[in-house]
């Protein structure tokens, strides 16, 4: 089966090697937006709505029979839009709000995505749902997307932002973008073992599983 991928960028890329890694019986279509449109990180709803579709559309059009939209600043603000748009199913990725709320064990725990993210309704209902009295962390990762996009990300702009959260308490950190995987071992090595750092791949793979096995 073709399984597509999309993102604003190379974050999906680092998800699309994940799944091909573990679902080599089916074949990965990455396919990522222009560089016109980059980064998401700040854009509102309506634009990205009108950049996702026809690459969205693209995917369907090329065969894939499930798409995995790998862009939290997507899901978090437009998924319910992308799925009355498509009749194909959708795969979302979240920022792990729930996970982290049950592996603290300080109460604290720091949540890294974009500002599109940090802003949407659906990320306010994981906090109300998930994270009552856990006390969540959100430090300015606005300019990272671009960094790592880039390949220009640095331990100094890194450190600006986990040691911080560190001092705070934060037991866990949350990737909620998924240009930041690429980094994960770099935040893992600041953190030590005063924070797991979490990413959602494992849950992504599981739940394609769970979507193909029903259209088989
Ligand atoms: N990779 C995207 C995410 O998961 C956003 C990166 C960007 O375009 O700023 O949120």
């Amino acid at each position: 089966m073709k399984i597509g991928v999309f993102d604003s960028g190379v974050g999906g890329l680092s998800v699309a090697k994940a799944i091909e890694r573990e679902l080599p019986e089916h074949e990965v279509v990455f396919r990522h937006d222009s560089p016109e449109h980059f980064p998401y990180a700040t854009k509102t709803p309506d634009e990205l709505f009108g950049y996702v579709v026809p690459v969205v559309q693209s995917l369907v059009d090329d065969g894939c029979q499930v798409v995995l939209i790998a862009c939290n600043t997507v899901t978090t603000t437009l998924i319910l839009r992308l799925r009355e748009h498509f009749s194909t199913p959708l795969i979302a990725v979240e920022p792990m709000v729930k996970p982290a709320a049950e592996l603290t064990k300080s109460g604290v725990i720091a949540v890294c995505a974009t500002p599109t993210t940090l802003t949407s309704p659906r990320y306010g209902e994981l906090k109300r749902l998930y994270a009552q009295g856990v006390t969540v962390l959100e430090p300015d990762c606005a300019d990272w997307s671009v960094l790592i996009e880039h390949n220009t990300m640095n331990q100094a702009r890194l450190r600006e932002e986990i040691e911080p959260v560190l001092e705070a308490g934060a037991d866990v950190i949350v990737l909620g973008c998924t240009h930041y995987h690429w980094i994960k071992s770099e935040i893992q090595v600041i953190s030590g073992d005063k924070a797991e750092v979490i990413q959602p791949e494992n849950a992504i793979i599981t739940e394609l599983k769970r979507a193909i096995a029903q259209l088989v």
